[in-house]
């Protein structure tokens, strides 16, 4: 039913008694309605219960899949999609609509800010039932709780998803019915933000962005363009509806891709000793390599990371190996075989000290100590080249401060692998150490240099393009 279309020009309040006047007046000054909207507002209501009663629209998340779906309306994704309040809200009413398009059950939930740039009756009207507003409403017959909310979901979209959100989002902030869902949940979360670009700059929105990132939210865009202060252009504008869209049927794409494959990531630095407290070791803080094995895992992996010393904590669903050196490294690494895909994001130590004294060197006048050096052996390559249990998919990384795409595709030769993921490690590029990472993808057929991003997006990015290859798609 459209509610949108339904006439209710003839509705005469006045014909009804006095008590039900009374609770309809009541129920309109709590809403902050006039007597006419509120009757409007409850015959939507009813006509969109009656419609998810026909037809089970929002079958419950217990046994989502028992029932035989005979159509696209009962059967398409269940997404919350949460209204914040900037205003880029007016562009959330046609991703409704998009989203409806494709299938999608919708259930909305305004912010209180979101109510003053949209109404709740244009989202109820265009989604097909009364959006969600408060945290506890229990005099509401359509309160269903910010529990079930959360569970009878398979994806929550937050659009526009403002500054203050983010931040309460990645405080983990619950203080009202946005934010409660999106504590409570355990599906996949995707935000497009929007807001003003100074807002968007600023340090502390940097900081929440990444707490997201490294929760595992999703992001889509923000875009550059005209800001809706006249004259002000820049990087804020929320995604359009349907990049959102495309970002939504990725994220639930992306659900199981992996399920079934076993993949094995190398991770961090490692750590070479030269006596008991000293050793070789680089900057590497495996930050890309440990999101890569939690994207992996997210997408159903069965997922072992070999880490070397880091100061991450282990991503979750992932079966963690500590390791200190790269030979151990490599041995922990050909354990995991036979596997499907084994990605090299760790920064091995090219050599290690041929002979790492049993007891500390002690400073001596009149000389330094000479240190020699031996080669560690290269994991990437060995597995690339073997003959038997070879992964079907090899990724390596090259991690260059010069001609970074020249010398990335001389290394997909020498070390045989099939994918090369090089960045620039510059001290310039600030990648080292940081949370963000431009990355050019090189294979057999050529070279894909991706925008500068959260690592934790080419991690997501990277384990889709993994996924499709194994499904024959590419390689
Ligand atoms: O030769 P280079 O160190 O630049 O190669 C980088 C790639 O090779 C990375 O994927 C890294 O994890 C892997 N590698 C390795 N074992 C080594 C050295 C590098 O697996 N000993």
């Amino acid at each position: 039913m459209d509610a949108g279309k339904t006439t209710l020009a003839s509705l005469t309040v006045r014909q009804l008694d006095d008590k039900l006047k009374t609770l309809l007046r009541l129920r309109a000054a709590r809403h902050g309605r006039s007597m006419e909207d509120e009757v409007r507002v409850i015959l939507r209501e009813a006509a969109a219960q009656a419609d998810r009663s026909a037809g089970e629209r929002f079958a419950p998340a217990a046994h989502p899949k028992a029932q035989a779906p005979s159509s696209a309306a009962e059967s398409g994704p269940r997404i919350v999609l949460i209204i914040g309040g900037g205003i880029a809200a007016y562009k959330s009413l046609d991703l409704i609509r998009r989203l409806q398009e494709r299938g999608a059950r919708l259930r909305c939930i305004l912010t209180a800010a979101a109510r003053h740039f949209v109404t709740q009756l244009a989202v109820g009207a265009l989604s097909g039932s009364q959006p969600f507003t408060e945290l506890f409403d229990p005099q509401s017959e359509f309160d269903v709780g910010h529990i079930r909310l959360a569970r009878e979901a398979d994806l929550i979209v937050v659009a526009p998803a403002t500054a203050d959100l983010l931040a309460k989002m990645a405080g983990g902030h619950a203080d009202d019915l946005a934010t409660a869902v999106l504590l409570a949940t355990d599906k996949p979360i995707l935000i497009a933000p929007a807001m003003n670009p100074q807002m968007w700059v600023a340090k502390a929105t940097a900081r929440n962005l990444a707490q997201l990132a490294a929760d595992g939210v999703g992001v889509v865009g923000p875009n550059f363009g005209e800001m809706a202060e006249r004259g002000e252009a820049g990087l804020g504008r929320m995604a359009e509806p349907l990049e959102i869209v495309a970002a939504v049927e990725g994220l639930l794409r992306r659900g199981a891709t992996l399920a079934g494959k076993r993949i094995v990531v190398t991770s961090g630095p490692t750590h070479e000793p030269i006596d008991p407290v000293r050793f070789i070791a680089n900057r590497s803080s495996g930050k890309q390599g440990h999101a890569i094995a939690g994207a992996a895992a997210a997408a159903g992996g069965e997922v072992i990371l070999v880490s070397g010393p880091v100061n991450l904590p282990d991503p979750p669903g992932v079966t963690v190996v500590r390791v200190e050196t790269a030979r151990q490294m490599f041995e922990a690494v050909e354990k995991t075989l036979p596997t499907d895909v084994a990605i090299f994001a760790a920064a091995v130590a090219d050599w290690r000290a041929e002979s790492p004294s049993a007891s500390k060197i002690k400073k001596r006048t009149g000389g330094t100590p000479t240190l020699k050096l031996m080669e560690n052996p290269d994991i990437l390559a060995s597995i690339a080249h073997r003959k038997t249990a070879r992964p079907r998919l090899v990724i390596g990384f090259a991690a260059e401060t010069d001609d970074v795409v020249v010398n990335a595709r001389a290394k997909l030769t020498q070390k045989g692998c099939d994918w090369i993921v090089a960045n620039d490690v510059s001290p310039e590029s600030g990648i080292m150490g940081g949370d963000s990472n431009t990355v050019h993808l090189v294979t057999a057929s050529g070279v894909e240099s991706w925008p500068p991003q959260a690592k934790d997006r080419v991690a997501h990015l990277l384990v889709e393009r993994i996924a499709a290859a194994l499904d024959g798609a590419e390689r």
